[in-house]
């Protein structure tokens, strides 16, 4: 039985991956610093999987602590890498701290898997490397384009690093360019942990349902869309966490055409914000207090991903639809409520 690695598997897309692995048959080691996520959760996977996988605290920036767990645990079979902090706006406050956490994290994992000769690597990139795309739907042949935050910024040199080291060694990996994941897993036992004022949209939704936010801002309509609102690929976080352990078996199968491949992993589908506040009190029957202020800056005004790719090499297509995700997002957020 293969054993995985997944660093950052407390946080909200790889806790679901570390699910999905489990039902898949590997055995799941995590390593997370709980910045941003809870012990709890190692709870909500064993309950959803009856199977609780391996843990160590542990920040990836600490090379002897790492180098020390690469020695200990000789038996990692491959590695999905989340570990990252994701917030954009604090990446503009922060840049360094982001570059520092991001991508040293990043050389120190890659280092450990040479000297130990764990080939199989699977990497958390995002959509927002193609930056306002030039067509739609969006290709995985697209321009890079320069980053608009240093958040950004790390998931380009991110992908590069590892493609670089794909050159040199034995290293096969998959980056997953994800377009807005969003719901949480049927049985409520784990989902998204947004801590304090939510940024993405799915979790202000919510808590405004919720009656914890007053009021939703609708950044914007007055883009060039349908209803004036900016369109996104939102996609259930099932679907993308099933997305890492075809990639991953994709590459232990040695299926791979390049060392180094990259896929966009949405739905194909582009919903504006306002179809999603609308679907949202459709599937819900819960009323959203919005109103619409100005842009946001730095925001795109249509982000939606061609999937062929994904596809047909992969064989992976998301399954499960926006009003699901939204449903599993409303009854998360009233579990996590109910319990506070
Ligand atoms: P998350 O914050 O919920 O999960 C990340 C986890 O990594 C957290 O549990 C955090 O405690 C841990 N972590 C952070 N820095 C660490 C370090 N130095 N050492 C050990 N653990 C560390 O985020 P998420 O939404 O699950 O995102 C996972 C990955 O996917 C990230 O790389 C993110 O950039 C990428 N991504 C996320 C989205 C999204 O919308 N959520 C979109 C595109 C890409
Ligand atoms: C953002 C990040 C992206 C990251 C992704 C997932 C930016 C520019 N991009 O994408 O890099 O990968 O999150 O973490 O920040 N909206 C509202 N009101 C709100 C919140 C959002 O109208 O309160 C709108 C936004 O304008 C946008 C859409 O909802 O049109 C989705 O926003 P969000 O969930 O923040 O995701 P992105 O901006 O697409």
């Amino acid at each position: 039985m293969k054993r995985i690695l997944v660093t950052g598997g407390l946080g909200y897309i790889g806790s679901h991956t570390v699910v999905e692995l489990q039902e898949a048959g590997y055995e799941v080691s995590i390593i997370d610093n709980l910045s941003n996520s809870s012990i709890d959760v190692l709870d909500g996977i064993t309950r959803i999987s009856n199977k609780r996988p391996h843990f160590k605290q542990l920040d990836l920036r600490d090379k002897k602590g790492l180098s020390d767990y690469f020695e200990v645990h000789q038996n990692i079979d491959g590695v999905i890498h989340f570990a990252a902090s994701k917030a954009v706006g604090e990446s503009v406050e922060k840049p360094l701290f982001y570059y520092e956490n991001n991508i040293t994290s990043l050389i120190y994992l890659l280092q450990n898997c040479t000297k130990h000769n764990i080939d199989h690597f699977i990497f958390s990139s995002s959509c927002t490397v193609y930056g306002e795309p030039d067509r739609l739907p969006i290709t995985e042949e697209a321009p890079v384009k320069l980053a608009i935050s240093p958040y950004g910024n790390t998931k380009q040199i991110s992908e590069e690093i590892i493609q670089d080291l794909c050159k040199i060694s034995d290293i096969r990996s998959i980056a997953l360019r994800y377009f807005n994941p969003i719901g949480a897993h049927p049985t409520s036992e784990i989902g998204e942990l947004p801590l304090g004022i939510p940024q993405n949209l799915v979790p202000f939704i919510t808590q405004t349902a919720a009656g914890v936010r007053e009021q939703l801002s609708v950044f914007g309509d007055d883009y060039n869309t349908p209803d004036g609102s900016c369109i996104r690929d939102y996609i259930h976080v099932v679907d993308l966490a099933k997305a890492h352990v075809v990639a991953l078996k994709r590459i232990i199968d040695k299926k791979e055409m390049v060392s180094f491949e990259i896929f966009n992993i949405g739905t194909g589908q582009g919903n504006s914000v306002l179809e999603v506040v609308h679907a949202f009190e459709k599937v819900t029957g819960q009323k959203i207090n919005y109103k619409i202020v100005n842009r946001r800056p730095g925001d795109v005004t249509s982000v939606y991903a061609d999937t062929k790719k994904a596809n047909s090499e992969l064989h992976w297509k998301a399954e499960l639809t926006l009003e699901e995700a939204l449903l599993s997002a409303w009854k998360w957020e009233q579990k996590i409520r109910n319990n506070n």
